[in-house]
């Protein structure tokens, strides 16, 4: 290689570390790294350890730097794997860090997203075979059975010709549940193999100018492509870690197997029965074209913000803006207001058809889709019902052929959903996917949907992405309604708001200062109830989920409704407590709640809509948040905003990590 050994040290580093630090947001707990060494007789050197990226970063160059140039040759070669864990079995700890490995000399070597469900079958029978473990992880099976399954092979036929892909499909033949993987191993030096099956994986391919070359990881001979250019490629669960090298990918689809080797590509596609042991199958080879992220790398940035979260709350004007971009229509003088929504065209009858509406999501999704559940019932006729993913799934509840189930999504992938959305298509239902990730599993297995592009999404805890999902839902209760002239007036008055909306919201984030004063009063506090009913019991519901998840602080959404059975016994004059109590046909009905939570003394907080505040402040009695009125269906969209600046800087004061809540994940690929 014609460039120093020093800059290329660090630029295989570099690529891995950066990759990892793309990946925080996710939610992790220690973290690790694999890279060649010096030469095949000597094993693949490996790095991990509890913790965050940076102190992984600070001590492998600490023992880069201290074993210096011996360790430095070891970086010649150009496979390198890396993984930040989120403990699901095995407490988080060094041990059970990836990539696992097969025992000593690293024979192979894996990283693991997902859950291996047969992990303590697979683990007994490699222990009568001699293995012995070292982690608590579901994951050491898998390294541990392409050891066996390599010595096996290479018994049985006297030499050493198994590749590194029939070892690979032979193990994934074993596994069941859920995972992307990606294996390195000491007998294949420089070639990597990953492989999936219900967690996401992307291939990201970077072809090369003769000038980008220069310095890159591929300026070699050894690696030519097709036209003769260098390459650069890249595999991550997610397009995050991907999109500041190249934003041409490859979705890999379940049970293929993809091999990187010496620059280049080959897919394999695994047909064989899960469990079945005997031949090697005979994988069929998979030619599909690369298709291109609609990201930009700024969206990865915080730019002038402190924290993601604070950057993603105030976009909020601008990811709406893209949200709605295309798909409203407010007509000449012969055309009426209408919304397109061209992912559903084909389906629309079929949709006006079902019997029922179930929407389906976890955590905000969920809240996303109660808050737009009045206006589907109200515009469309048919009646809808909310689940749970999870808990639809542990009841296996009903779902019917005539049934339309909307699965809402930020990231297309949180298992509890995606596994729900493979009971409906077993079911017959009609599975609408609203998702904010292009090549997501729910946007590729739904029949149809709609993307809410609002951008990408890095804080741990959902706020732009919230109230898109909101606005898609209500165009989508437009787009079901169809033209019935009963629902014009309505449905005009609908859209006009929907193109005012992003100034709204503009104008209520400028009650930033005020939260964060009304922040400083709560900061102490162990506990804060938010009531809220009809379109804004939701509001009430993921203003709570806010402060729980990353304020760590105690709140509770409640029904106003259900007041009298039960929370009223928590008020008395400590307490703090949010009413949402904005206009709509339920004002009448939340002043009275107020009054109520006045007379146990409790310490109010109204949010209102402006002009309305001596209406519900009892005489100055309650503290005021005064929020733009805008139709009733689309207030929960205003309602959050306060709410979310509430957690944020309650979450900021209290000390906490804002983007990566302790114990949580953005996505949450297990179930
Ligand atoms: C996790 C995240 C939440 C998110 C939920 C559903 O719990 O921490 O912010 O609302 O998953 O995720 P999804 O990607 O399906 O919307």
């Amino acid at each position: 290689l014609n460039y120093n050994v020093r800059r290329e040290r660090s630029c295989i580093l570099q690529v891995l570390f950066n990759g990892l630090r793309r990946l925080e947001y996710r939610g992790y707990d220690s973290a690790g790294v694999s890279i060649d060494a010096s030469s095949v007789s000597l094993p693949p050197l490996v790095f991990r350890q509890e913790g965050n990226i940076e102190s992984l970063v600070k001590s492998v160059y600490q023992e880069v730097d201290a074993t210096d140039l011996n360790l430095a040759e070891s970086f010649l070669t150009h496979a390198g794997i890396a993984h930040t864990r989120w403990a699901t079995h095995g407490e988080p700890a060094t041990k059970n860090s990836h990539p696992q490995s097969s025992g000593a000399e690293n024979e192979f070597l894996v990283v693991h997203n997902g859950v291996i469900t047969n992990h303590e079958v697979l683990k007994q029978t490699l222990i009568r075979h001699g293995f012995t473990f070292e982690s608590d992880t579901d994951t050491e099976v898998i390294p541990k059975l392409a050891k066996y399954v390599f010595d096996k092979s290479n018994e049985d036929s006297g030499d050493t010709t198994v590749t590194f892909s029939q070892v690979v499909l032979e193990v994934m033949r074993h596994l069941e549940g859920a995972y992307a993987l990606i294996f390195k191993s000491r007998h294949y030096p420089n070639e990597l193999i990953a492989c999936k099956r219900g967690s996401p994986l992307l291939l990201g391919v970077k072809e090369l100018t003769e000038e980008s070359s220069k310095g890159s990881l591929f300026h070699d001979d050894k690696y030519p492509t097709q036209n003769g250019n260098p390459r650069e490629l890249f595999l991550s669960s997610d397009a995050n870690a991907l999109v500041e090298h190249t934003r041409k990918v490859l979705v890999i689809e379940d049970g293929e197997v993809v091999h990187l080797k010496d620059g280049g590509v080959s897919i394999l596609k695994f047909e064989g029965d899960k469990g079945k042991r005997g031949v090697l199958s005979r994988p069929a080879s998979v030619q599909r074209a690369l298709s291109v992220l609609e990201m930009e790398v700024e969206q990865i940035h915080k730019g002038n913000y402190e924290h993601y979260m604070q950057k993603e709350i105030h976009e909020q004007p601008e990811s709406l803006t893209t949200t709605m971009r295309g798909r409203l229509i407010r007509g000449g003088t012969c055309k009426a207001k209408t919304v397109l929504l061209g992912g559903l065209k084909d389906h629309l009858k079929t949709i006006r058809r079902s019997r029922r509406i179930v929407f389906i999501g976890c955590g905000t999704s969920y809240n996303a889709a109660l808050a737009a559940r009045p206006i589907l019932e109200e515009l469309s006729g048919i009646p809808v019902t909310m689940e749970i993913a999870s808990d639809l799934l542990d009841r296996q509840g009903p779902i019917y052929r005539e049934d339309t189930a909307v699965f809402v999504s930020q990231s297309g992938e949180t298992a509890d959903t995606l596994h729900a959305l493979e009971y409906a298509l077993q079911n017959g239902a009609l599975c609408v996917g609203i998702t904010n990730t292009v090549g997501s599993a729910i946007a590729r297995k739904t029949h149809c949907g709609v993307h809410i592009n609002a951008g990408a999404e890095i804080g741990v805890a959902s706020t732009k992405a919230y109230t898109s999902q909101i606005v898609v839902m209500a165009m989508l209760a437009l787009a079901i309604g169809g033209d019935a002239i009963s629902n014009q007036a309505r449905r005009e008055a609908i859209i006009d708001c929907l193109f005012d909306l992003p100034n709204k919201v503009r104008d209520v984030l400028k009650l930033d200062q005020e939260m964060k004063d009304l922040a400083k009063l709560l900061i102490a506090e162990q506990s804060l109830l938010m009531f809220g009913r009809g379109y804004n019991y939701a509001t009430a519901l993921e203003g709570s989920l806010k402060v729980k998840e990353v304020a760590l602080m105690h709140s509770e959404g409640i029904l106003a409704g259900e007041m009298k059975h039960g929370p009223l016994a928590l008020v008395d004059e400590s307490l703090p407590i949010v009413v949402i109590a904005t206009r709509d046909a339920c004002f009448s009905k939340q002043q009275s709640v107020i009054q109520q939570l006045h007379a146990r003394k409790g310490r109010l907080i109204v949010m209102c809509s402006s002009g309305d505040a001596t209406a519900v402040s009892l005489g100055g009695a309650c503290r005021v948040i005064e929020v733009p009125r805008v139709e009733d269906c689309l207030q929960p969209v205003v309602n959050i905003v306060p709410l979310q600046l509430l957690a944020y800087h309650l979450t900021v004061l209290r000390g906490y990590n804002v983007d990566q809540p302790r114990n949580l994940a953005k996505s949450v690929t297990t179930e």
